[in-house]
């Protein structure tokens, strides 16, 4: 198989991108999205810059076999951090994926450059930890391995009882009422996540709020009766339902205690909560993704009993320092 046309990304293409992603996840996952709902969220999330910032490439049946796409993920610390996704049919050839990471770069590159000449940028890409010639590709093309991705599951069969809020706090739900102060109080405690999502007020309502898959029965907010600050928002989790399992799943999707609520179990309370509103909504399963340089996270989980699924993947970056540099 080649790819013959590379075009760029509309819309339209979710259904067939969502097939490619399916095809690529059952070989080497790196957690895309499957279902083409998701993928035009995705696409979605890339704006204006759709059409610049992303290609799908063609077969000789016209058939979409592979997809490149290159994201802002913003500026954090005076660092532009750019996202290269790199997805190619595991029939392609492997100069369709050289080619592939090529573009990607030299997107980035641009990306940069559109930022000022000095601007520094990072990119950041996945591997599954079973691809191993898509990760030699990477580290011969200037990536280091940062980190893993750890999935982790738990069975939603024996619950652990409800765990009492902290005087001074109550329980509200996630949606519209306390939409901008719950962006906020994520964006804060997510300020120190190399990898996090830091939504602006256009991109919050489908990352959280909106979301097509938004389970608002186990998500909820932890709102200080007497706030500290003008944010009463202490804590937050937005689960989502995985369609894909092969089981009823819940995703904890976005889970944080802004620092100064911390270590007073509300993150423990908010999934104690979220395990028994899914036992009653008929899940069989937890899942989340975290990384394992996220200590904190990974204690919290494991005390609850979470365990490793096998789906995780490699994290992998490359600096792209100015002009200087090249
Ligand atoms: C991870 C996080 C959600 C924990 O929230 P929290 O409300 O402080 O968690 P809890 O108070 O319920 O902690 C429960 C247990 O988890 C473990 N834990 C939590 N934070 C820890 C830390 N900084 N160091 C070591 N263990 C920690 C401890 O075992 C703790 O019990 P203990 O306080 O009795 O020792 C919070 O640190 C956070 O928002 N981090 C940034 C966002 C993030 O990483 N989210 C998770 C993404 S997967």
């Amino acid at each position: 198989m080649k790819v013959l046309t590379w075009i760029p990304a509309t819309p339209e293409d979710a259904v067939p991108l969502a097939a490619l992603f399916r095809h690529a996840e059952a070989i080497a996952p790196v957690g895309l999205e499957q279902r083409a709902e998701d993928v035009r969220t995705r696409l979605a999330g890339l704006g204006p810059d759709l059409a610049r910032h992303s290609r799908v490439g063609l077969d000789d049946d016209g058939a979409v076999a592979a997809y490149a796409e290159v994201a802002d993920m913003g500026v954090a610390d005076g660092v532009l951090r750019i996202r290269l996704t790199g997805v190619a049919h595991p029939e392609l050839a492997g100069d369709a994926r050289a080619e592939l990471y090529r573009w990607l770069t030299d997107r980035a590159e641009r990306l940069r450059r559109a930022g000022g000449a000095a601007q520094a940028a990072v990119l950041g890409t996945r591997c599954a930890e079973t691809d191993t010639a898509g990760c030699r590709l990477l580290t011969e093309n200037g990536f280091t391995l940062v980190r893993h991705e750890r999935d982790l599951v738990l069975a939603v069969s024996e619950l652990p009882p409800a765990v009492a809020l902290p005087p001074g706090l109550a329980l509200a739900p996630v949606g519209e009422r306390h939409q901008e102060l719950a962006r906020l109080a994520h964006n804060e405690a997510y300020a120190q996540s190399p990898s996090a999502l830091r939504p602006d007020q256009r991109t919050w309502p489908q990352h959280a709020t909106a979301h097509p898959r938004l389970l608002p029965d186990l998500s909820c907010l932890l709102l200080a009766e007497v706030s500290r600050d003008e944010n009463p928002v202490a804590a937050f989790l937005f689960a989502l339902a995985d369609d894909d399992a092969d089981e009823p799943t819940a995703i904890l999707h976005c889970l944080g205690t802004r620092p100064s609520w911390r270590r007073r179990g509300l993150a423990t309370a908010m999934i104690v909560r979220a395990l028994h509103r899914a036992r009653s909504a008929g899940f069989r399963r937890l899942r989340l993704q975290v990384s394992d340089t996220n200590q904190p996270a990974l204690a919290l989980y494991q005390r609850l009993g979470f365990t490793e699924s096998g789906r995780g993947y490699a994290v992998l970056m490359r600096q792209l320092d100015g002009p200087t540099a090249e």
